[in-house]
């Protein structure tokens, strides 16, 4: 059975989510299961939010940003990065793997990457997915039987 991972990305409407649009006018796809929401910055990205998204069934999320430096904001984009780090921490001490969460900056100009970054983090989050489940049924298998106890 296929592993169709749900991903949550929150865009930045100036950079990132410009990038996702241009993709789309250049006809270059990228996964479907990826769900884009729009925010203003980055900035707005909080940690309860990304926590969230896991919470409601996401199996990635990515926070997609304009470059440093570039931020519309000023400092939008270096506080999500912080967050996004906190958010790492949080769901490595509850037992998920923070490469579930990521950050990336890019460009209004960068179409093609948006879209090399959405196919990635999909490969990278149905790997994990596969290795969780072959994981989950080695410890079945490898669980002792209660009846032999
Ligand atoms: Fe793009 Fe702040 S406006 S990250």
């Amino acid at each position: 059975m296929a592993v169709e991972p749900k991903i949550i990305a929150f865009c930045c409407h100036y950079c990132a989510f410009t990038a996702a649009d241009l993709a789309g006018t250049m006809r270059q796809q990228y996964p479907p299961n990826v769900r884009v929401v729009r925010l203003p910055c980055t900035g707005k990205v909080d940690v309860n939010m990304l926590l969230q998204a896991f919470d409601s069934g996401a199996d990635g999320v990515m926070v997609a940003g304009c470059e440093e430096g570039s931020c519309h904001f000023i400092h939008g984009n270096l506080r999500a990065k912080k967050r996004v780090t906190y958010a790492k921490n949080l769901l490595a001490e509850t037992g998920l793997n923070p490469e579930r969460l990521e950050m990336f900056h890019i460009a209004a100009s960068q179409g093609p990457l948006f879209v090399q970054k959405e196919r990635e983090i999909t490969e990278k989050i149905t790997g994990l997915m596969q290795n969780s489940a072959a994981q989950a049924k080695d410890e079945r298998i490898n669980k002792p039987s209660e009846k032999a106890a």
